[in-house]
């Protein structure tokens, strides 16, 4: 085993257990103040702030042990609705803009209401082709964080516009397009770089872990996909994936 892959052992083993005793007694402390005594508002907001960011270190967490599934060849075989998976993407990446979203988004079928709402917050979704309706056989858990850290990144960097499409019938292509300052040429050789490094980033571009996008790029690579960049400085950014069913 070399470096690398015990660092990995050590966060997923050593790591996600605590976190997530942490997390659950958070939870109770916040929620059954019969048992576990009450609360006032300073403290509400403290424990909120420590389990807002407990779950915070799980997500990363559970990002990383995607990718070095991925990089194992590990993959589930699953029947994936891609509407499904889109709805539950935009939920997360919605929380980024209006923590309230969640709720919003979580009480309304994926019907023309849930779309309506998320228009009237500047993103628009198409979804067209064999998954508007028929099953795509892959990994879940892998297809979601490629398609909730587009959407948030494009959510973060937009000026006022996100647009996402779904198609295709054989791959699932899916394309996430922000109307944003855009990405200049010289940078986009690296933003799928694992943590750029501090004196990598331009200046005043302290935003983010430079973690999303590798491991996007990490998990695209080991499911034989693609992702392609088309941006230009204050043109918008537009990001597509092609991803071939799993047939093992
Ligand atoms: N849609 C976009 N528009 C403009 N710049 C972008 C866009 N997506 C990514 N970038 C640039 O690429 C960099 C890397 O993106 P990445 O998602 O890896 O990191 P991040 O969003 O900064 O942090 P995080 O680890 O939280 O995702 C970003 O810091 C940003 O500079
Ligand atoms: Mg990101």
């Amino acid at each position: 085993m070399n470096e690398r892959d015990s660092l990995i052992d050590l966060l997923i083993h050593d790591l996600t257990g605590p976190l997530s005793i942490a997390s659950t007694s958070i939870n109770n402390l916040l929620n059954k103040e019969d048992r576990y005594g009450p609360l006032n508002d300073r403290q509400r907001k403290a424990l909120n702030m420590i389990l807002r960011n407990a779950n915070k270190a799980q997500s990363f967490l559970h990002e990383m042990i995607e990718v070095y599934r991925s990089e194992e060849g590990l993959f589930r075989k699953e029947q994936c609705s891609i509407p499904h998976i889109l709805r539950d993407s935009l939920s997360e990446a919605m929380e980024i803009i209006d923590p309230g979203m969640v709720e919003k988004l979580s009480s309304v079928d994926l019907s023309d209401d849930f779309f309506e709402l998320l228009e009237d917050n500047g993103v628009f979704v198409h979804i067209e082709g064999k998954y508007s309706a028929s099953s795509f056989t892959h990994d879940q858990k892998k297809l979601q964080q490629i398609i909730r850290n587009l959407i948030t990144n494009a959510l973060k960097y937009r000026r006022q516009r996100v647009n996402i499409s779904i198609s295709g019938d054989e791959d699932l292509v899916v394309m996430v397009e922000d109307d944003g300052s855009g990405i200049p040429p010289e940078k986009q050789d690296y933003i799928f770089k694992r943590f750029l490094c501090a004196k990598d980033k331009p200046k005043g571009d302290e935003r983010g872990l430079g973690f999303g996008l590798s491991c996007v790029k990490t998990l695209i690579d080991t499911m034989k996909g693609k992702i392609t960049l088309t941006s230009g400085e204050g043109k918008g950014t537009c990001f597509t994936v092609r991803i071939p069913p799993l047939q093992t």
